[in-house]
């Protein structure tokens, strides 16, 4: 039985906690640190599990889960530094931020696994990239996968991809929200009532979500599909390529993925 400790359990630390006790782990398997003592006792009430002190949480645990804003990194990393060993595999959550700064400011030897989540975490349904840092094993890799599992895919990646990552998945449902706030709103343009524009565009982005994972076809098969000769569909497609939404994507997924970079290069 190891114990899991995660450090900063705000949206993402406490989706896992909960996605980790709906995958079997024990209350008493888990611990979690916070800076307010209400969201410490309200996360203690609702989950079982024990809040405690960054200092204690590296004492007791065999894994540490970092999941702070990477802006307030530092002074954790102060509370680790002379409490954290090779013993203890780190694995950090923190947009932007490499496994170098960890390897640097911790014990030498200490594993770290790089991870970038995403927010449908919170419904199980998360993508998560890992890459190892340079003291992390194969064992420790396959560690985080299982316990990543409990709450969506997993896949591994070298950490020079993840900018890129980042930028897709990490960012990504913000695209997919954007785009249904924008269709939503083109149901009223066309007379539709707010819910009913939301429910048609809801259930068919659920639906088309759905048949992308299960049917295994590519988005254009689908698409074509869809797309019938001189029908509707088609006089739509014409106005998103006429309106460059495919250029706008490439280009800001690429600004996401410099922001990310930038955002690494800050704690060089
Ligand atoms: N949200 C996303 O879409 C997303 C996607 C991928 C990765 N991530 C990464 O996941 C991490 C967490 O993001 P989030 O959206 O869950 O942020 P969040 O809701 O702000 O959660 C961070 C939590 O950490 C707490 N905290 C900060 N410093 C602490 C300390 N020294 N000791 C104990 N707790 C501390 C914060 O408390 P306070 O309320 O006091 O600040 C907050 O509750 C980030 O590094 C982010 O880059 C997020």
């Amino acid at each position: 039985m190891s114990t899991i400790a995660v450090v900063g359990a705000g949206k993402i630390g406490e989706s896992l906690l909960s996605g980790l006790l709906h995958g079997g782990r024990g209350a008493d398997e888990l611990l979690f640190t916070e800076r307010h003592p209400e969201r410490s006792a309200e996360l203690t009430a609702r989950y079982g599990v024990a809040g405690v002190e960054v200092a204690e949480a590296a004492k007791r645990a065999d894994v540490l889960v970092i999941a702070v804003k990477p802006q307030d990194i530092e002074p954790v990393l102060d509370e680790l530094a002379p409490l954290v060993g090779p013993d203890t595999l780190v694995v950090s959550l923190c947009a932007g931020l490499p496994t170098s700064l960890y390897e640097r400011r911790l014990a030498a030897g200490v594993p770290v696994v790089r991870v970038m989540p995403n927010t449908p975490m919170v419904v199980g349904e998360a993508m998560s990239a890992i890459s190892a840092g340079s003291h992390a094993t194969a064992e420790h890799l396959a560690l985080v996968t299982e316990l990543l599992s409990c709450v969506g895919q997993v896949i591994e990646v070298p950490e020079t991809q993840q900018d890129a990552v980042t930028a897709l998945s990490g960012s990504g449902p913000a695209y997919f929200f954007y785009l249904v706030e924008a269709m939503i709103d083109a149901g009223i343009l066309l007379g539709l009532p707010r819910a009913v524009s939301e429910k048609l565009i809801i259930q068919s982005a659920v639906g088309a979500g759905k048949m992308l994972a299960e049917t295994g076809e590519h988005p254009v098969i689908l698409r074509e599909a869809v797309t019938s000769p001189a029908g509707t569909t088609i006089n739509a497609i014409r106005e998103l390529e006429k309106h460059g939404v495919r250029a706008a994507l490439l280009a800001a997924i690429e600004a996401a993925r410099d922001r990310s970079e930038e955002l690494g290069k800050a704690h060089e």
